[in-house]
């Protein structure tokens, strides 16, 4: 049968722009807590000015992937590269591994192995910036004293770190004028330059993940990270969250790693899309590639192991109740056993 192929074969990984020229490499990166393997040698490229979505199930190791790029875990194995400058960089990357320095600045390129770097380093020096699946954003503050805390690094450095900023001279208020109209023009963006007074937690929850997004570009991150911006949004706040994404990769040439579960913002908006189950890459490609790669779609309509699956007859159903069109929740999930299966994400399909 011309149509049918068996879900074991894991399907060559195209390449593209993220292989030339990839702001972040991910490793071999392993994240195991106690007898769980969350994240199992796990390798892929973030393209420079990319969107690039990673997805795949509930429980499949997206977060944990995030966690460990943006230095809230220490990965158990594995190498993470951020770069500035352009290209992969190899000389510096090798360069920097064997000297154990966390980072170097060459000419025009730098290179950070992540994994030895605090979050608070990675957010600072190698300008990586997340968002969270659940929103932290400082509830009692207004939206626009949220966007100031978030330049804190440069308003701290203006001060010299003295009570200059409190005496409010000369250098620290242009840092502060400067920090307040970069709080305006994000808060522009996003539209909400009327709740710049109100206080975070009374914003409505679309308009509070708005504000996360604006106060993570406030650090001017070479890589924004979103984890599950689209969660809860009504289809109105989706395109308006399609278009923000949108506007800072073409007019800010920010790189953005996003994970998300709906799939109209994910084949929208994405150039690449990385596709992780029971923490390992079982697809990497552009949209096209990976909406027709036999191993996603057995992943999200959770067929058996063993089986072969007819392509043409699958997609056939998701036309017909549209999988993955909506979010691959739980439901569509097979019934495992989260001890067991988890603790050998690789032996599942052999
Ligand atoms: N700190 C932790 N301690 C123990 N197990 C964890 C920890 N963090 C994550 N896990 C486990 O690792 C696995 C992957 O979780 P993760 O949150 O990365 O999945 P996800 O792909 O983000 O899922 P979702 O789509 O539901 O957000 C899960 O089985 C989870 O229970
Ligand atoms: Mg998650």
């Amino acid at each position: 049968m011309a149509n049918t192929q068996a879900i074991s074969e894991v399907a060559a990984p195209r390449t593209g722009r993220w292989t030339e020229d990839p702001v972040l490499s991910v490793e071999h990166l392993s994240m195991h807590f106690g007898g769980l393997i969350a994240v199992g040698d796990l390798s892929f490229d973030v393209g420079r000015g990319d969107i690039t979505a990673l997805i795949g199930p509930n429980g499949a190791g997206k977060t944990t992937v995030f966690n460990c790029v943006t230095g809230f875990y220490k990965p158990t194995e594995g190498r993470i590269i951020m770069r500035h400058g352009e290209g992969r960089q190899p000389e510096l990357v090798e360069a920097v591994t064997a000297s154990g320095e966390q980072y170097r600045r060459d000419g025009a390129g730098a290179v950070f192995l992540l994994e030895r770097m605090p979050d608070f380093e990675i957010a600072y020096r190698a300008k990586v910036a997340r968002t969270f699946q659940n929103i932290r954003l400082f509830g009692g503050m207004t939206a626009l004293e949220n966007l100031l805390v978030a330049q804190h690094n440069p308003l701290m450095i203006a001060s010299g770190f003295t009570v200059g900023g409190l005496l409010g001279l000369g250098g620290f208020r242009e840092a502060e004028k400067a920090a307040i109209a970069k709080a305006a023009y994000w808060l522009e963006q996003v539209r909400l330059t009327d709740r710049a007074d109100d206080p975070a937690a009374d914003l409505p929850y679309g308009a509070q993940r708005r504000l996360e997004i604006a106060r993570a570009m406030c650090t001017e991150p070479h890589l924004l990270c979103l984890d599950e911006p689209a969660a809860g949004l009504n289809p109105r706040e989706t395109a308006e969250l399609n278009r923000i994404l949108q506007f800072i990769r073409d007019e800010h040439k920010t790189s953005v790693l996003l994970i998300e579960h709906d799939m109209g913002v994910v084949m929208e908006i994405s150039d690449h899309i990385v596709v992780l189950d029971y923490g390992v890459k079982i697809s990497d490609g552009d949209a096209a590639h990976v909406r027709s790669d036999a191993n996603v779609i057995a992943a999200y309509l959770g067929v058996e192991d063993e089986s072969e699956i007819d392509v043409a007859e699958v997609r056939a159903d998701i036309e017909s109740d549209e999988a993955l069109q909506v979010k691959p929740r739980k439901a569509r999930r097979p019934a495992r056993p989260k001890s067991t299966a988890k603790a050998a994400p690789r032996g599942r399909r052999k």
